[in-house]
C-alpha cells in the first residue's frame, strides 16, 4: 500500500481498495486470526462531532487487535481553539501510534496527516466518510458477489457519504447514480473525480434530480438523512425541500425485485426512509453496521502493524533485486 493514512478513497488505487476488503473478508472469517497483532499500540480517536457506530468499531476493533482506543471529545482538546491542530498532532505522535478524527472541514484531517509522523484516519468530514464506504462496499461484496457492474443509487443529499460512495463505485467499477434536488448535488470536483476513475475501471456516476430515474432498475438504493451533523439550522427548510426524495415502499419498487436498501445511519424514520423499507427484508443496514468493524480492522492492521513489518521486508527485497 502506497499510502500511509486513510483520508479519501482517492488516496488509493482500485488494487488497493480491493486488498483492504479482501483483507477485511479475511479478518472476518477467521477473527482470532489476528489478535495481538497491534498489541502496545494506541488510537487516539478526536470527536468533533457526535457517533455510536464509529466510536464503537473502532474501539472494539482495535481491542480485538490487542490494541487500545483513546476517547477524545471536543471538551477535552477543541482542535483549533483551545490548540493548534500542528500543536494537537506533534503531541499526540509522542504518545499514540494512530490517529482516527471526525471533524468539520476536510482540511483539518489532511492538514494533522500533513504534520504527524503516525497514520491519520478520516473518520468523517464534511466532504467524506471514507471508512463508511468500505463498509458498504464489503456488504455489497458479500451479498452480490462484487460491486463491478452493479446499479447503486444514492437519493437524497450529495453530502459525505454520496461522495465516499461515489469515489468507492469508481474505483470498483460499479454504476453510480445520485439524484438530489436541484442545489443539493454532489460537489463538482467528486464528480469530476469519480468520472474520469470510472472510465479506467468500467464504472460511471450519473447525476439526476428524478429519484424515480436513480431507482430504476437499481441493485442497491442508498439514502442518508437530509441534514448532516452540523447542518441543523437548514433541518426545516431541507425537510420541505427532500421530501420527494423519501425511499419509501413506492420509490424502492422501482428498484430491482433483489435490490438492497441500504443506509449509514443513523436514520431519520419517517423523513429520508420509511419504516416499511428500512425494516423490510431488502434492508442490510445492520449488516453494513456490523462491517463498519472488520473494514476498520483491516485499515488498522494495514496502517498500524503490516507497514512496520512488511514494509521493511518489501523494501528489503525491493533493494536485493
Ligand atoms: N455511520 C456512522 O458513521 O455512524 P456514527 O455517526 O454513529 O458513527
Ligand atoms: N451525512 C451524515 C452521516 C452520518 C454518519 C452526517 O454527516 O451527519
Amino acid at each position: 500500500m502506497g499510502c500511509h493514512n486513510f483520508l479519501s478513497i482517492r488516496d488509493f488505487s482500485p488494487e488497493e481498495i480491493r486488498y483492504l476488503l479482501d483483507l477485511a473478508r479475511e479478518m472476518k472469517a477467521h477473527p482470532s486470526a489476528h489478535t495481538g497483532a497491534l498489541k502496545g499500540k494506541t488510537l487516539a480517536m478526536i470527536f468533533e462531532k457526535p457517533s455510536l457506530r464509529t466510536r464503537v468499531s473502532f474501539d472494539v476493533g482495535i481491542q480485538q487487535l490487542g490494541g487500545f482506543a483513546l476517547y477524545l471529545s471536543n471538551a477535552e482538546i477543541s482542535l483549533g481553539k483551545r490548540e493548534s491542530v500542528y500543536d494537537v498532532a506533534k503531541n499526540l505522535e509522542r504518545m499514540v501510534q494512530g490517529i482516527m478524527v471526525r471533524t468539520y472541514a476536510h482540511d483539518i484531517v489532511e492538514r494533522m496527516a500533513e504534520y504527524a509522523s503516525i497514520p491519520i484516519i478520516n473518520g468523517l468530514t464534511d466532504y467524506s466518510h471514507p471508512c463508511q464506504a468500505m463498509a458498504d462496499y464489503l456488504t455489497m461484496f458479500e451479498l452480490k458477489g462484487d460491486a463491478a457492474g452493479l446499479k447503486v443509487a444514492f437519493i437524497g443529499d450529495g453530502n459525505n457519504v454520496c461522495h465516499s460512495l461515489m469515489f468507492a463505485g469508481a474505483q470498483l467499477g460499479a454504476h453510480v447514480w445520485v439524484a438530489t434536488p436541484d442545489g443539493y448535488e454532489p460537489k463538482a470536483d467528486a464528480v469530476q473525480w469519480a468520472v474520469e476513475r470510472g472510465r479506467q475501471s468500467g464504472g460511471t456516476c450519473t447525476l439526476t434530480h428524478d429519484p424515480v430515474e436513480a431507482a430504476t432498475g437499481a441493485d442497491v438504493v442508498y439514502t442518508d438523512v437530509w441534514a448532516s451533523m452540523g447542518q441543523e439550522a437548514e433541518k426545516e427548510s431541507r425537510h420541505r425541500i427532500f421530501a420527494p426524495y423519501q425511499v419509501n415502499a413506492e420509490l424502492f419498487g422501482h428498484a430491482k425485485f433483489d435490490a438492497l436498501f441500504m443506509h449509514c445511519l443513523p436514520a431519520h424514520r419517517g423523513d429520508e426512509v420509511t419504516d416499511a423499507v428500512i425494516d423490510s427484508a431488502h434492508s442490510v443496514v445492520y449488516q453494513q453496521a456490523e462491517n463498519r468493524l472488520h473494514a476498520q480492522k483491516a485499515i488498522l492492521l494495514e496502517l498500524m502493524h503490516y507497514r512496520e513489518v512488511l514494509e521493511p521486508v518489501r523494501e528489503a527485497e525491493l533493494l536485493r533485486t
